[in-house]
């Protein structure tokens, strides 16, 4: 087997409130020894109820919160908490929410432009204001938006904005943290779908988070189950959600039948949401 892109060993994090005397009082076991390997190129997805500790594994690995015990490897080099500007640019995140992941103030042509300059992705301003227009194609976004702000565009448009944003430094792994459970329910496919096409297209490593396991079961290639801090059961997507072997799976998979089946039509590039028979 080839060696992962990201490996994750023995992760843990202990929230620690500012009330505690002592004893386990205060204490969140957030996270309580997550083992992860996610190979390049693939789609993996941590799925799990509220609370099991999915995002702060992804804030981990994203370099946003700090391991209380554990390691992560990522292109066979260690993650340590300052990370140099090559592995901060490595691996990117999409976040819940659109709003937060952009600068209200800044058009989105200048925040684009910013970026590939701090990263030295691009050579002079002309060559900036053409990647920046490139990467707006990219999300299907029209270059006219570049010279608009935040506050002009939809949850969906900002999402894609927010996808932009994050594939400016050409990262190699993106962690999507729900990414669409934001998005009214309409516009939720067609940017998984996105997601989706940039993955392929881009050769993306992804670390998708979501509850909705009818998303994950056709946008990702394997899915670990989190519950409690931990990972109770691992494969791949085909296995995990149609012959479950953990408890806390099947349970998982029973809230979720009432969820209408995301239809992600890659051949015809046109994301339709089945309605349930
Ligand atoms: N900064 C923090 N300080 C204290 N406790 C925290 C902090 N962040 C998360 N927690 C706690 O850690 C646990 C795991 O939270 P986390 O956000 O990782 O769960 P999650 O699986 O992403 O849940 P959800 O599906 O609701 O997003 C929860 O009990 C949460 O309340
Ligand atoms: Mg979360």
């Amino acid at each position: 087997m080839t060696e992962p892109l990201l490996d994750v060993r023995d992760l843990a994090v202990t929230f620690t409130s500012g009330r505690s005397w002592g004893g386990d009082r205060g204490r969140v076991h957030a996270v309580r020894g997550v083992d992860l390997s996610v190979r390049a190129g693939e789609a993996f997805a941590l799925v799990g109820e509220s609370g099991s500790g999915k995002s702060t594994t992804a804030k981990c690995v994203a370099g946003l919160q700090r391991p209380t015990r554990g390691s992560i490897t990522f292109a066979g080099a260690p993650l340590d908490p300052a990370r140099d500007r090559g592995q901060r640019r490595a691996i990117q995140m999409i976040f819940q929410d659109p709003y937060s992941s952009l600068n209200p103030r800044m058009t989105i042509g200048a925040a684009l432009i910013e970026i590939l300059r701090v990263h030295r992705l691009a050579s002079g301003r002309a060559a900036a204001e053409r990647r920046a227009a490139e990467l707006l194609d990219l999300v299907g976004m029209p270059r006219s938006a570049l010279d608009q702000r935040p506050r002009a565009f939809s949850g969906g448009q900002r999402q894609r904005l927010g996808i932009a944003r994050a594939l400016a430094v050409e990262p190699s792994l993106l962690v999507a943290d729900e990414p669409v459970s934001a998005l009214d329910v309409s516009i939720q496919a067609s940017v998984l779908l996105l997601l989706k096409q940039l993955q392929r297209e881009l050769g993306l490593t992804m670390l998708f988070i979501s509850h909705d396991l009818a998303v994950v079961r056709q946008l990702c290639d394997r899915v670990a189950v989190m519950a409690d801090g931990l990972i109770v059961e691992e494969g791949t997507v085909g296995q995990v959600l149609t012959e479950p072997s953990a408890d806390f799976t099947r349970t998982l998979l029973a809230a979720a039948t009432d969820l209408p089946p995301l239809d992600l039509d890659l051949e015809h590039r046109q994301p339709t949401r089945r309605s349930t028979p």
